[in-house]
């Protein structure tokens, strides 16, 4: 018998560094219902700023297209992120749609989770795997300085109870700790969620953007953190669950669940990064920290095909040379201006 050959399989691009495509994070929507000072201050994000129109966002159809184009690269894993996603209308009909795609085998959602209890159950319903929560602290105060003014712990708690109860799981609560505004109240966070299946992970302060007046100062290394927590509940190293994994696991010694550190700033993890980043308008950007991306919303809509977008996304992989992290690391201050915002791209 001759050999089989797949016909429309196009082989998986490596980029410069020898880095596949695994992992497509897809902002679905620039707004947000929160402020937090770090990703959307409120000095730059008020009233008069211009956000996208609904036309100049990507459709489901049209993000459904790319991500199917995306899966025949490599792509195994989706992340739905905004801004705020759960503000984009519909959303679980999307989730449908991707998760229906051949070959993908992780639909995850990042949010705030304000709106999750209202939509946790049609959102599993419809195939989304599981949720990442973001919740910087559980002390009222603190929540409020964190999140510009919105929503409440009580709010997010109880929709990560609905999205438990849902079977989205594992529930990942993302903390960005800053030190004097809401370090000390980490173990608190610990001790909520111990026992529980959510696994809290803490992220060190990054430098996405250029309006979040990112100050080094205010960042806590892991490895102190991780001094702090091993203190009160000792904590044992869990291999990772897949490599590149972005945040180093840790169980507590006594069995009680386990936590994550997500360490860009003091161990970037550039060399192990698979990650695609689509913008809600339709542009890709390969790295979080990119200044410049492709936009594919043009040629979606001037009738490209699936072999010229492919084309696209092949060259544009091929060419990748990302790893501002490491870079940032070796440099005190990395010349990079204008880079895209992290409520733009979502994390
Ligand atoms: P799992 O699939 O659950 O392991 O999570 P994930 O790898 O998709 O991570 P998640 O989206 O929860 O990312 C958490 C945070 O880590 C983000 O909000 C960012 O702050 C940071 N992060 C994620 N990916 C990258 C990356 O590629 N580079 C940098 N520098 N930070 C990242
Ligand atoms: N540093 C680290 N993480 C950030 N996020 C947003 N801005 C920053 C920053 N400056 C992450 C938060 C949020 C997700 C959407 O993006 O974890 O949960
Ligand atoms: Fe905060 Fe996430 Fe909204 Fe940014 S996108 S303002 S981190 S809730
Ligand atoms: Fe990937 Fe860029 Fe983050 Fe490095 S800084 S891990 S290349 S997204």
């Amino acid at each position: 018998m001759p050999p089989v050959v797949a016909l429309h399989a196009p082989t998986a691009p490596l980029d410069r560094l020898g880095r596949s495509m695994h992992d497509l994070r897809i902002s679905v929507m620039d707004r947000c219902n929160f402020r937090c000072p770090y990703c959307m201050p409120k000095d730059t994000f008020g009233e008069g700023y211009r956000f996208l129109g609904s036309s100049e966002r990507l459709s489901f159809a049209e993000i459904t297209r790319l991500a199917g184009l995306f899966v025949r690269l490599g792509v195994r894993k989706l992340r739905l992120t905004g801004g705020e996603p759960l503000l984009r209308a519909g959303l679980p009909e999307l989730v449908g749609d991707l998760a229906a795609l051949p070959e993908v085998e992780d639909v995850a959602l990042t949010t705030n989770g304000v709106l999750l209890g209202r939509h946790a159950e049609e959102l599993k319903a419809q195939g989304l795997g599981r949720v990442t929560v973001s919740l910087d602290s559980l002390d009222p105060a603190v929540f409020k300085t964190m999140s510009g003014g919105f929503g409440t712990p009580t709010e997010i708690l109880e929709g990560i109870e609905v999205a438990l109860a849902a079977g989205l799981a594992p529930i990942k609560v993302n903390c960005v700790v800053q030190r004097g505004v809401n370090d000390h109240t980490a173990l608190e966070l610990l001790e909520r969620f111990r026992d529980t299946r959510v696994v809290v992970r803490f992220i060190e302060y990054m430098d996405v953007g250029t309006r979040n007046h990112w100050d080094r100062a205010r960042v806590v290394p892991s490895a102190e953190l991780h001094a702090t927590i091993h203190a009160r509940w000792p904590l044992t190293p869990v291999a990772a669950s897949y490599r590149g994994e972005v945040a180093e696991r840790y169980a507590f010694a006594d069995g009680r669940g386990e936590i994550g550190f997500i360490s860009s700033v003091s161990q970037p993890f550039c060399g192990a990064c698979t990650r695609a980043r689509l913008s809600s308008e339709g542009v890709l950007y390969t790295c979080l920290f990119a200044t410049h991306g492709l936009d594919l919303r043009t040629p979606l809509r001037a009738g490209a095909d699936d072999a010229a977008l492919l084309e696209l996304l092949r060259a544009t992989w091929l060419g990748r040379g990302d790893r501002y992290s490491e870079i940032r690391a070796a440099a005190e201050a990395p010349d990079v201006n204008h880079k895209i915002e992290m409520y733009y791209i979502g994390g």
